[in-house]
């Protein structure tokens, strides 16, 4: 579920987003229902995820409303895994013990950092101490599977080990630790060209992500993906379906949707959305697409991709010249059930994935 709204747009963010009225969100709402009860499909719905945009912007209502329009159209498993996304100063811990009652059972906070300076230079409407008293109240509403975001490559951190500690005594089960990528017309991308602000070089992000990744581990976090780490039993199930390219449905402006081999995704205006969510753009995958996507997104877990799953579209690791070769010198291993790249070559993922499709 695409929620765009946000209370004002971060510095660095291009994602479908920013501040609407409260007008708009509610037809947004309606539209967003009448979307939902579109479909009629029976397959068993294993994971929601509530991304934006800021879901938690929302009421807890509106949040229901949506829940219950889910649950009229689809078969729900029993062990669902729902996910809401919340920026930290916008749930409160009614809020949270609300979302608790409607199901939702992990919740994922947009934390980016743990010093108020880099917070308020990217733009965050949040400081440090909104965020850990947000992840208390979480831990407090029951939540148990609680997620950080965090956004790496913007400035020194000296306290990565004090800030990981933190967020592990807290309660914090998930961490996802993006390196900052500039995204071109953002504010920050034209503040950094204009060398009105100064960001950590190539160099010093990987050293600084070569930290992070030793204190993860020394916190008992396990990176399961290039930029996921968790404790033992909190993967994303909703992440790892996309990983696996498995099938979703998503709904709402700009969402992108995987169903019998066909991707389509929904107009990235709000208001052509609102006029008609139907118009949908559709893309049918050839055979090497899909294979590329495999690899693509397979290559990214520690797991890796599945055998069995090459095999489908005549993929032979064993017998492709590329992928001996990466083989003979250890970039990537095999075993008997996936081919996957050594943790240790994950900085260098892209261009591993990048001759295997070649
Ligand atoms: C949809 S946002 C998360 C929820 C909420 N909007 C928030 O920011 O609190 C998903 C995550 O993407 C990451 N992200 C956004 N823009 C990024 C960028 N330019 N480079 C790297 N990561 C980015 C941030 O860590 C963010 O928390
Ligand atoms: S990072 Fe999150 S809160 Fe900030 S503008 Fe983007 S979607 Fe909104």
């Amino acid at each position: 579920m695409h929620i765009p709204f946000c209370e004002s747009k971060c510095k660095y963010c291009n994602f479908v987003s920013g501040n609407f009225s409260r007008d708009i969100q509610e037809k947004y709402i309606d539209t967003l229902i009448k979307e939902i009860n579109s479909y009629k499909i029976q397959n068993n719905v294993s994971t929601i995820f509530f991304g934006g945009g800021t879901p938690s912007i929302l009421t807890a209502e509106d949040i229901e409303k949506i829940i219950l329009a889910i649950k009229n159209n689809f078969k729900i498993s029993k062990n669902v895994e729902i996910t809401i996304e919340c920026n930290p100063n916008s749930v409160s811990l009614e809020k949270l013990k609300k979302y608790k009652k409607l199901g939702i059972n992990r919740i994922s906070f947009g934390v980016q950092s743990l010093n108020d300076s880099v917070l308020k230079l990217i733009g965050r409407v949040h400081n440090k101490k909104q965020a850990l008293q947000a992840i208390k109240n979480a831990r407090l509403a029951g939540f148990k599977n609680i997620n950080v975001d965090l956004l790496l490559g913007i400035k020194e951190n000296k306290n990565i080990f004090q800030d990981i500690c933190l967020l592990k005594k807290l309660g914090v089960t998930h961490i996802s630790a993006y390196m900052l990528i500039l995204e071109k017309g953002t504010p920050l991308f034209n503040q950094a060209k204009q060398n009105k602000v100064k960001l950590m070089s190539d160099d010093e992000s990987v050293e600084e992500y070569e930290n992070y990744l030793k204190v993860l581990k020394q916190n008992g976090f396990n990176r399961y993906e290039i930029s996921n780490f968790c404790l033992k039993g909190y993967q994303c199930q909703h992440n790892i379906n996309y990983w696996e390219c498995g099938e979703y449905i998503g709904f709402g402006v700009s969402a992108h949707s995987y169903m019998n081999g066909v991707r389509y995704s929904n107009t990235e205006n709000i208001n052509d959305y609102l006029k008609d969510f139907n118009k949908k753009q559709f893309e049918k995958l050839s055979s090497q697409e899909k294979l590329e996507e495999l690899i693509m997104l397979g290559l990214r877990t520690k797991r890796g991709v599945s055998l069995k799953k090459l095999a489908e579209y005549k993929y032979e690791p064993l017998k492709n010249k590329n992928a001996l070769k990466l083989l003979s010198v250890g970039l990537i291993k095999i075993n008997k059930t996936h081919l996957y790249i050594t943790s240790k070559n994950f900085g260098i993922a892209n261009q591993i994935i990048l001759k295997l499709v070649e």
